[in-house]
């Protein structure tokens, strides 16, 4: 089987970004991780990402135009010859043509369950709603943000003593299993992106969480956020 070479880009503490790298360290995994981008070099996650072995790169998204940016990361992303491009927690909005070169290839998580809450505190969002069930989505990136044809989703149901932090802990240990799941389903064929839209190929479908994921990967360790999750009442 050859895997497919990813590259993630971040800005913050990664956890999205673990979750990744461990799921990749299965042997039969339809993906590798090449390596990490952050645009910040404070990024906790870059010393992360080196601890497990991950090569990583900074390039630095302030003082730049979206353009100038845009052009830095390519050179990056093909130094490390990607064949995808993860987004977890990227704080940077891309330019067009970055994203249109990169399109069926570029894929996002968002903490929430999408077309929902978009944009930014999507946790507040859901408790102000009052929905009763919240989530995850990861979906290929287009130029309109968290817009883009939707791959996998996990629900998660919204407390009545939820607040937005503890929310945001049980949907964040949701999105540490969709996002492996979800990629490998597109590293693997069985999703690729067609005419705008999401395109699904033959594949067991099994449920966790309420999301439909594809058959068996592997699952990334349990992080203190999830033991933390288990703990919330
Ligand atoms: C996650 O909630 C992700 O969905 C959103 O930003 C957050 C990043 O967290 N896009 P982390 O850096 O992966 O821990």
């Amino acid at each position: 089987m050859s895997r497919k070479r990813v590259v993630i880009l971040i800005s913050g503490r990664g956890s999205n970004m673990s979750a990744l790298i461990e799921a990749a360290k299965s042997p039969d995994y339809p993906a590798e991780i090449a390596g990490v981008i952050s645009n910040r070099a404070d990024a906790k996650g870059l010393a992360v990402a080196a601890a497990k072995g991950v090569a990583t790169v900074v390039v630095e998204s302030k003082g730049q135009t979206r353009e100038a940016h845009a052009a830095q990361l390519e050179k990056a992303i093909a130094g490390m010859k990607a064949d995808i491009v993860c987004l977890a927690g990227y704080m940077r909005l891309l330019d067009e043509k970055f994203v249109k070169r990169f399109e069926g290839r570029l894929i996002n998580i968002h903490p929430s369950l999408l077309p929902l809450f978009k944009g930014t505190h999507p946790h507040q969002q859901a408790l102000a709603a009052g929905v009763r069930v919240h989530g995850c989505t990861v979906h290929f990136v287009t130029p309109e943000v968290d817009s883009g044809p939707i791959i996998a989703q996990s629900a998660v149901p919204v407390r009545l003593s939820d607040d937005e932090d503890s929310l945001g802990i049980r949907v964040l240990s949701a999105e540490h299993r969709l996002y492996p799941d979800a990629l490998a389903m597109l590293a693997s064929g069985k999703v690729r992106m067609e005419g705008g839209k999401a395109v699904f190929g033959d594949f067991i479908e099994r449920e966790h969480d309420g999301a439909t994921v594809s058959s068996p990967s592997p699952r990334p360790e349990v992080t203190d956020l999830e033991s933390l999750a288990r703990r919330t009442p």
